[in-house]
C-alpha cells in the first residue's frame, strides 16, 4: 500500500523512490560537483539546484542516482516531457472505487515530503509553464502550491532537487528566471579510456577482456570527432554477445563481421570508420586531402585573417 500522509487536511497518497542498481563509476569528481551544490554550511543557507548537461547516453541520469544513493536518500525520478502539466509535476486528482477523489502526490512532491532526491530528468523537454509552478521552489520560499488539492506544500529540510538536460535537442526555449535557479551547471564529458572500460565492464561483467578492450579503443576514436557515447558501446557489445551466442559461436573473441553488423545496426556504418584497424587508416585519408575554405564576404575573410593569420603570426614572434 502506498503511504499516506495529510497536509491541510488533504490526504496524499505518495509515490515509491526507485530502486535500481545504478552506479557511478570512474570520474569522482562530478559525484562531488553534486554533493558540493547539495550541501547546507549554515542554518541560513540554501542548497543549490544542480543542471546536469552533456550527451544523451553519456551518463546524467545515472550520475544524480547513484550521487544520491551514496549521501544514503532516496532518490525519486520524474522524467519530463513536453506534455508534463503542472499538476503533473505536483498532485493529481483520481477517482478511488468508492467514487471518493484520491490525491497522489508526484515523485518530486514525494521526495519533498521525504526528504528525499529527486531528478527531474530530461528537464529540457518541458514547458515553461510547469517550470513556473516549481519556481517558489527552487528558492528560499522551498514550497509548491497545487491548485487542484488547494495546498501549500513544503519541503523537507534534507530535500534536494537536480534536473538533467540534454543541452542540444530542448523542445522549449526555458525562461532565463528559470535557468538562474537551475544551478551549478555540472558538465559530464566524454570518459578518458580508463574510466570507460571501467564503465563498460561495469555494466558488462559477463564480457570478455578481449572484446571491452576492443570497444573502448572504438569509442575513444569516435570522441574525438562523434557524438556516440559510452552507452552506444554497451548496446553494440550486448548485442554482439547475443548475436555471437544464437549461433553457438565464442562471444569471447572478437569476430569482425558480427561486429560489424552490431555497430551498423546500433549506429550507422559512418561508425565502422572508428574501429581500431579502420580508424589509422581513416586518419591518413583525412590528412592526405587537400581542405578549401570557401568565404561567404569580405567580413568573413577579414574575420579569419585576424583570427588565423594575424594570430599565428603573433605566436611564431612570441
Ligand atoms: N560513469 C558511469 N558509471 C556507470 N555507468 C555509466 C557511467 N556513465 C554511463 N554509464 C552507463 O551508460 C548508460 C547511459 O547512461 P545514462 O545515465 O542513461 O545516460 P544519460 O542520462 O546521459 O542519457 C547506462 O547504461 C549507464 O549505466
Ligand atoms: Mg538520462
Amino acid at each position: 500500500m502506498p503511504e499516506k500522509v495529510t497536509i491541510s487536511d488533504i490526504e496524499l497518497l505518495l509515490s515509491e523512490p526507485a530502486h535500481v542498481d545504478m552506479q557511478w563509476v570512474g570520474n569522482d569528481d562530478l559525484i562531488n560537483q553534486l554533493k558540493a551544490a547539495w550541501m547546507v554550511v549554515d542554518k541560513d543557507d540554501l542548497p543549490l539546484n544542480p543542471r546536469i548537461l552533456g550527451k544523451p547516453g553519456i551518463g546524467k541520469t545515472t550520475l544524480a542516482y547513484a550521487a544520491g544513493k551514496r549521501l544514503g536518500k532516496d532518490v525519486y525520478m520524474f522524467q519530463c516531457t513536453m506534455d508534463t502539466r503542472p499538476e503533473d509535476l505536483l498532485i493529481s486528482p483520481v477517482i478511488a472505487s468508492d467514487n471518493k477523489i484520491v490525491y497522489i502526490a508526484s515523485s518530486l512532491v514525494s521526495a519533498m515530503v521525504k526528504g528525499g532526491v529527486c531528478l527531474l530528468d530530461e528537464g529540457n523537454r518541458m514547458s515553461e509553464k510547469s517550470w513556473a509552478s516549481l519556481a517558489s521552489l527552487m528558492d528560499k520560499r522551498r514550497y509548491v502550491e497545487s491548485i487542484i488539492a488547494g495546498v501549500r506544500i513544503y519541503a523537507h529540510p534534507e530535500f534536494r532537487l537536480c534536473i538533467t538536460m540534454n543541452a542540444d535537442s530542448s523542445t522549449y526555449e526555458i525562461p532565463e528566471y528559470i535557468m538562474s535557479r537551475l544551478n551549478p551547471r555540472i558538465l559530464i564529458e566524454f570518459p578518458n579510456k580508463i574510466d570507460e572500460l571501467k564503465i563498460l565492464k561495469y555494466n558488462l561483467p559477463f564480457a570478455s577482456e578481449e572484446i571491452l578492450e576492443y570497444c573502448a579503443n572504438f569509442l575513444q576514436n569516435a570522441h574525438k570527432h562523434d557524438d556516440y557515447t559510452v552507452r552506444d558501446g554497451i548496446n553494440i557489445l550486448r548485442y554482439y554477445i547475443k548475436s555471437r551466442l544464437l549461433i553457438k559461436e565464442n562471444q569471447d573473441i572478437i569476430e569482425k563481421s558480427t561486429l560489424e553488423n552490431a555497430i551498423i545496426q546500433i549506429l550507422e556504418e559512418a561508425a565502422l570508420k572508428y574501429l581500431p584497424g579502420n580508424y589509422e587508416e581513416f586518419l591518413k585519408k583525412q590528412s592526405e586531402s587537400i581542405s578549401f575554405k570557401v568565404f561567404r564576404d569580405l567580413d568573413e575573410v577579414n574575420d579569419y585573417y585576424d583570427k588565423f593569420v594575424k594570430k599565428n603570426d603573433k605566436d611564431s614572434h612570441g
